[in-house]
């Protein structure tokens, strides 16, 4: 039992009500930023945003000033980076800001196996405005250009995309990305791997078009659990009320058969039809990859049947793509989801010895590595096949490290140094798993093999990288596999440190 198990008893979940309230608990907290100067939609936001971001220690920001959205004009604010440091993590799991990264990472396992369902109100404020027919139009609302190359205004980049298993109900949400196509029309990118994709593939087999909706601002366990892998049978919305501690409240939409927060600032409805004769272009934009993809082409289409807000709604958004300066929400909310579901697989699936897990936040989770108590021959081998083969492998564990009990995984220089003296490719450290699905987003995948509607997902070639000490070799070193590390006997570091201030080292403790 790792030692943050204690964690679960020190979390004091919070419901925060909507995004207003979150806003609110940033602003009492010091982690929100307001811009009351003028900034464009156009490139601007989305530039200062990156630039200010920072690697994940930086303030959520909220610009009220968006040039062409003055007075008068139905939405006026932008919201973004919420979830863009570990700190604002910490307070949506209702725990202290500075709680580790690693206690992150095991509260948010216990969450991901927890559930209170959500309740039904019958109305709720998201009701405020209702636009139906020629009233709809996405471009009142402040959509940014979000990047110079982007291909357009990216509406969705940040919203909960809500669908339901036309078997079962059930209600997935999911944040995918999708573009203004003109004033009810978002042209989206579909992999048919993402459970919505799922959802897609039945209702077009049944020959029929299927309905979505996508929720943009609420609480910060939307966006959270909307990004996660969180497994097709469950859905997202139970997740969103374990982490609050308290069931959503979800209010049926206007025209399309699913349900939404009461509370959230803006539902878009609609419609997506198999038809490729409905499709339009969409593409490319600038991707968690930190590379713009994929390219402009023609894609599935949600045409917008109602659009509800509340008053003087908060529009919300984000920029995707990590670079080593700049870390984006995804990137470090991935970093303690991603590496908490793969902990999770990895005891589904019975792995013993798992002491650590995490993918770092410049990839978002693509490199996954672990760290383990090996007591037999063949066990890394055995954590990168139970990755592999749980679901929550398809964009993510491209490259699984497995390492050793002494092996910090949250240090860089400590896995490099693994990777250095205990990789032997000559010994099957090294091995391939080829052809397996994957990110289609990822530049280094063939363009051909990222065509979302010839194969429903990219093509990515796994491979593990097995740097614990390799139990293969005999321990024929003094009664060893590997000599000592040049580390100081416990006793010789006593009898230093015990001489550390007559020597004037106090200075370099
Ligand atoms: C900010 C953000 C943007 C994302 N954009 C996309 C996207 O455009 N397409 C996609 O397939 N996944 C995207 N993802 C990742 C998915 O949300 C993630 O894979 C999630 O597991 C999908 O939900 P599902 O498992 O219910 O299909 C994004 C995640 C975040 C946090």
């Amino acid at each position: 039992m790792n030692e943050s198990g204690g964690l679960a008893g020190a979390r004091k979940p919070v419901a925060f009500g909507d995004m207003r309230g979150w806003i609110e608990a940033l602003r009492a907290a010091e982690e929100l930023r307001v811009i009351d100067a003028e900034v464009d939609w156009d490139v601007e936001l989305g530039t200062i945003y990156r630039m200010a971001q920072g690697k994940g220690d930086r303030p959520a920001f909220l610009f009220r000033n968006i040039k062409d959205y003055g007075a008068g004009a139905r939405c006026r604010e932008v919201f973004v980076g919420g979830q863009g440091a570990y700190s604002r993590l910490a307070m949506m799991f209702g725990l202290p800001p500075d709680t580790p990264i690693r206690d992150l990472v095991w509260i948010c396992r216990t969450i991901f196996n927890e559930r209170i369902p959500p309740v039904t109100v019958e109305s709720g404020p998201v009701k405020e405005n209702v636009l139906t027919g020629g009233d709809i139009d996405l471009l009142s609302f402040p959509v940014p250009k979000w990047n110079r190359l982007d291909g357009g205004r990216y509406v969705l980049t940040y919203a909960g995309c809500v669908t339901s298993d036309p078997d079962t109900g059930l209600h997935n949400v999911g944040i995918y990305r999708g573009m203004v196509g003109g004033k009810d029309a978002i042209p989206v990118l579909m992999w048919r791997a993402q459970h919505w994709g799922g959802h897609f593939t039945k209702y077009e087999a049944r020959g029929e078009k299927m309905p979505v909706a996508f929720v943009l601002g609420w609480e910060p366990s939307l966006g959270f659990t909307a990004g996660a892998p969180v497994p097709r049978d469950i859905s997202e919305y139970d997740v969103m009320g374990a982490i609050r501690g308290a069931p959503v409240e979800l209010v049926p939409c206007e025209t399309v058969p699913l349900m939404v927060p009461a509370s959230a600032e803006i539902v878009i409805e609609g419609w997506i039809d198999p038809d490729p004769a409905t499709f339009m272009e969409e593409g490319p934009y600038a991707e968690f990859t930190g590379y713009y993809a994929t390219e402009r082409t023609a894609k599935h289409t949600a045409r917008v049947t109602c659009i509800t807000h509340r008053d003087n709604p908060i529009f919300r958004g984000t920029v995707e793509g990590a670079l080593p300066y700049s870390y984006a929400e995804n990137a470090i909310m991935s970093s303690i989801q991603r590496s908490a579901t793969a902990w999770n697989a990895l005891e589904r699936a019975g792995v013993p010895g798992v002491t650590d897990v995490f993918g770092m936040p410049i990839h978002a989770g693509v490199n996954m590595a672990v760290q383990i108590r090996q007591t037999y021959r063949g066990q890394a081998k055995q954590v990168a096949s139970a990755l592999w083969g749980d679901s929550s492998s398809h964009v993510r564990y491209k490259h699984v490290i497995v390492v050793d009990e002494d092996i910090d995984i949250h240090d860089y220089a400590a896995v490099d140094w693994a990777l250095a003296w205990r990789v032997n490719a000559g010994e099957g450290d090294i091995v391939t798993f080829p052809a397996t699905w994957g990110a289609g987003l990822d530049p280094s995948v063939r363009r051909r093999d990222a065509d979302v509607h010839l194969f429903g997902t990219g093509k990515w070639h796994r491979v593990l990288i097995d740097a614990t000490i390799n139990l293969d070799y005999p321990p024929e070193r003094d009664g060893r596999r590997y000599p000592p590390t040049v580390e100081p006997m416990e006793e010789d570091k006593r009898a230093a440190l015990a001489r550390w201030s007559a020597l004037g080292l106090d200075d370099l403790n």
